[in-house]
């Protein structure tokens, strides 16, 4: 199959709206990254995004829809506190988890009796969604464990030749996935960090906790056991008190003929003047919103990546240092 890059317009919508109707799958922009969607309705449409990601079949996938669309019939609203989460936060990068009422396809939620839903407030994802008029059940649009696409591009380099359409709205400005909360309970749990925080989420629903992995659990939000976010040359993480460390790790690997880069804050690429660095800026909503650029840029560049840990000014740092541990990690988790 051939897949077409299209710039959003008129006519592209449409050709989405048609392909997905048909049951097929069509990247799209949001202003996290972007998503590989498909009729939340059509099981086979959904078993062929697992099939497009290689992902495994027990992580499920977030629903999204416009902001009038109507989630009564998907969805249980059980908590007063979740209305004003939603008056506050949605549409916006915040995926909420619902207590499911069967009506998408079981495929979505991998058996769970819950249903994550996210209204993305990108102009873009929300014209092609207002088009479709359809839940459209869209994980990030790459490859399973590699890093997420935050340009048309990222998503063509993994997903070339297995799906029809990728809608091209430029760069995604948020740059990590949405935060997703599991809101079927009386205080709401982080499952997954994002740019809404736990200190946002309090500061509305009056508390906020995040979940806790303990032996024997059964897994919220299986998403979160995988290695993850994964460039496909080898990696190394260092603290930011481990420079001279990290310094003579690059010079071994010039040595042994490998192509080094670091991947760090502003504030650590000055101290590593000399050394080819990626900087991703000063504070935790520019490190956000310029990672998974940088970590695409570092694997076409280079062939050995050195993350430096980031320092931030905001609780949206916790986000951004899960997915950059999990792509620097050396080992699977
Ligand atoms: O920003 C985002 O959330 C992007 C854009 C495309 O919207 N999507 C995204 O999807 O990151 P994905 O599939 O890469 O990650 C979905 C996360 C996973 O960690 C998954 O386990 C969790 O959401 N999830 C989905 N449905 C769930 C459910 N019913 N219960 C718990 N966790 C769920
Ligand atoms: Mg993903």
């Amino acid at each position: 199959m051939t897949t077409e890059i299209r710039k959003i317009d008129g006519e592209s919508l449409r050709l989405a709206a048609s392909v997905i109707k048909g049951g097929g799958l069509v990247a799209f922009p949001t202003e996290t990254v972007y998503g590989l969607g498909a009729n939340a309705f059509d099981s086979d449409a959904v078993g062929s995004i697992f099939r497009a990601k290689g992902r495994p079949s027990d992580n499920p996938l977030i629903v999204h829809v416009h902001a009038d669309y109507d989630i009564g019939g998907l969805v249980y609203d059980e908590f007063e506190y979740v209305k004003r989460l939603r008056a506050a936060f949605v549409p916006g990068p915040l995926t909420l988890v619902y207590r499911s009422r069967g009506a998408v396809s079981p495929l979505v939620s991998c058996g769970l009796d819950t249903l994550a839903v996210r209204v993305p407030s990108d102009k873009n994802a929300a014209m092609f969604l207002r088009e479709v008029n359809l839940p459209i059940a869209a994980p990030s649009a790459n490859a399973s464990k590699h890093i997420s696409p935050v340009t048309a591009q990222h998503v063509y380099e993994d997903m070339n030749g297995k799906i029809p359409l990728i809608l091209d709205g430029g760069r995604c400005t948020g740059g990590i996935e949405s935060t997703v909360l599991d809101v079927t309970t009386e205080t709401p749990r982080i499952l997954r960090s994002g740019l809404i925080t736990c200190e946002m989420i309090e500061s509305v629903a009056g508390r906020c906790e995040y979940a806790q992995h303990r032996e024997g659990d059964k897994v919220r939000s299986p998403g979160v056991k995988y290695k993850h976010y994964s460039p496909k040359c080898p990696t190394k993480m260092y603290g930011r008190n481990e420079l001279e460390a990290a310094v003579a790790d690059y010079k071994s690997a010039l040595k042994r003929g490998l192509s080094p880069i670091f991947v760090c804050d502003d504030f650590a690429a000055e101290e590593l003047k000399g050394y080819r660095c990626i900087p991703i800026g000063k504070t935790s909503l520019q490190h956000a919103s310029a990672l998974y650029d940088a970590l695409h840029r570092a694997e076409s560049e280079a062939n050995y990546i050195i993350g430096i840990s980031l320092e931030g000014d905001s609780q949206i740092e916790v986000g951004v240092m899960n997915r950059f541990a999990k792509a620097c990690a050396e080992d699977v988790k």
